[in-house]
């Protein structure tokens, strides 16, 4: 089937209930689908958006496009959840059924206010020669669900970006309402963060794009995204066209962050002792994560498991992309870290000490201490003489690193973006290994969340063996985990 231009925008209306039946059947009885992480229901999710508590439980909506795993007309779809593990799907949320949004409602964030849950948003707006105007808008959910848009275009595009105006995060910091936004400049055609305020949502003044660093950040900056971690505030963002050598990276796009000591959003600065910014995910295919401080007094945040502009061996199957599982941040030694939620162990059970060559199935959790000083691998999903599968390369001496290869399970994924990702590690050091499988997707929280990797995988299914290098010194324990979609 080609997905011409036309197809990808036809309406949603004009699609037919039997055509989305399908979609989901095919979504439903995939082999390759996540069971405990959230997959789109039909056709293609990507960026998280709108991440927040509100009227007693935890929203999360997602771009969305259900009738085909490929990037079309985009709407928000909404789940719930009371623990940030169980997530029930509550349908389509915002769609594209305006003028200012007919071409896509992209991704925004969620602010609870007077009540109500405020859906900021990019309206996708095409003119009929196809010229992009990014219109702010706001959907507003009530405590029953219901949506209402308001229809003023909130920040019209300034004169100095381009059309790459859009993403924008509402919140409120010291008594006044901010909106960052990603943009590229028009001028130097660069990416950047453009901060907004208003003291009643209605009227908003530019402060300024956000100043974090000297560096170039290459020619677009998207989904940007301040939080406060343990009292610091950190931007996380997805910088697009950066050079290698300002900072490093493997993926097509990478995800990045930065931690600040202060923000002073009114003068547009943000200030830090950091002098790059970092990957957020030493994985292959982590995106868009969108963080937000919850009233529990943490921040958590998600991650869309897809890359712009790649596409994945399932897409065949007629859906596409997963979410991350939530992760708790901290900052520890004046570092991100990265931690499971709590409540992800109430999916466990069936618990097993490890040994290697023992069968794990397709949906568990590998939690395991490697002795310091050792060579070797962990094979996870291979084969019985641990040909194929995923491969964990670790060194715990003192050219300490592990080395995550999925160049070893067919189908390969976006291999031209290379097939291996190192992540250093302390010299001498007992290494902490605690990997969630779904599936297709993989998460490895290294050292109590200090480094994550996230990636998909593609195994045959039967493959399901968990192996060491002989003699490995290795203590190890095996959960099965249960479905929640
Ligand atoms: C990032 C992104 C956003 C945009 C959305 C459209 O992946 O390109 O900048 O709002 O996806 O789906």
């Amino acid at each position: 089937m080609t997905w011409t231009r036309e197809k990808r925008y036809k309406k949603y209306q004009d699609w037919g209930a039997q055509e989305l039946l399908e979609l989901q059947t095919k979504a439903a009885n995939s082999k390759t689908i996540t069971h405990y992480h959230i997959h789109p229901i039909s056709g293609l999710i990507n960026d998280p958006n709108g991440f927040s508590y509100y009227n007693g439980e935890y929203h999360l909506f997602c771009q969305a496009y259900p009738f085909g795993p490929v990037h079309g007309l985009k709407s928000w779809i909404h789940f719930t959840s009371p623990d940030l593990v169980h997530w029930q799907y509550r349908g389509q949320a915002i769609n594209p059924d305006t003028d200012k949004d007919n071409a896509g409602a992209y991704s925004g964030s969620g602010f609870v206010h007077n009540g109500n849950l405020l859906l900021m948003y990019t309206g996708n707006h095409r003119d009929p020669d196809w010229t992009r105007i990014p219109y702010q808008l706001i959907d507003e959910m009530d405590q029953k669900g219901h949506f209402h848009k308001w229809d003023e275009d909130l920040i019209p595009q300034p004169d100095h970006v381009t059309e790459h105006f859009r993403d924008p995060q509402l919140f409120e910091h010291e008594g006044q309402y901010f909106v960052l936004v990603g943009a590229q400049d028009k001028k130097t055609k660069t990416g950047q963060i453009d901060v907004f305020a208003s003291n009643d949502l209605h009227n908003w003044h530019e402060d300024g794009y956000l100043h974090f660093t000297d560096k170039d950040m290459g020619y677009m900056i998207e989904c940007p995204n301040l939080v406060f971690v343990d009292q610091k505030p950190v931007l996380i963002f997805c910088p697009q066209g950066i050079d290698k050598s300002v900072v490093h990276y493997d993926n097509i796009y990478p995800n990045m962050y930065i931690i600040g000591d202060q923000v002073d959003l009114s003068k547009a600065e943000f200030k830090t002792n950091q002098s790059s910014p970092l990957n957020l995910d030493e994985g292959f295919d982590v995106y868009a994560t969108q963080a937000f401080n919850a009233p529990d007094g943490n921040a958590y945040a998600v991650s869309w498991v897809g890359l712009p502009d790649l596409s994945y061996p399932s897409d065949n199957e007629g859906w596409a992309n997963m979410y991350s599982q939530v992760k708790r941040l901290e900052i520890k030694h004046n570092k991100l870290y990265q931690h499971p939620v709590k409540a992800i162990e109430s999916l466990r059970y069936d618990k097993q000490e490890i040994t290697s060559g023992m069968q794990t199935g397709n949906q568990y959790e590998v939690k395991l201490i490697i002795k310091k000083g050792q060579k070797g691998q962990l094979h996870l999903n291979a084969n019985q003489d641990l040909t194929n599968g995923l491969i964990l390369d670790f060194d715990t001496g003192t050219d300490a690193k592990l080395i995550i290869d999925r160049g070893q399970s067919n189908p390969l994924v976006n291999s031209d973006y290379g097939t291996r990702r190192t992540i250093p590690l302390n010299k001498t050091e007992d290494l902490d290994l605690d990997i969630f499988v779904d599936h297709s997707l993989c998460e490895i929280f290294v050292n109590d969340g200090e480094h994550v990797a996230t990636l998909r995988f593609f195994a045959n299914e039967g493959d399901q063996t968990i192996g060491f290098t002989a003699g490995t010194q290795v203590n190890g324990i095996l959960w099965k985990m249960k479905s929640i979609l």
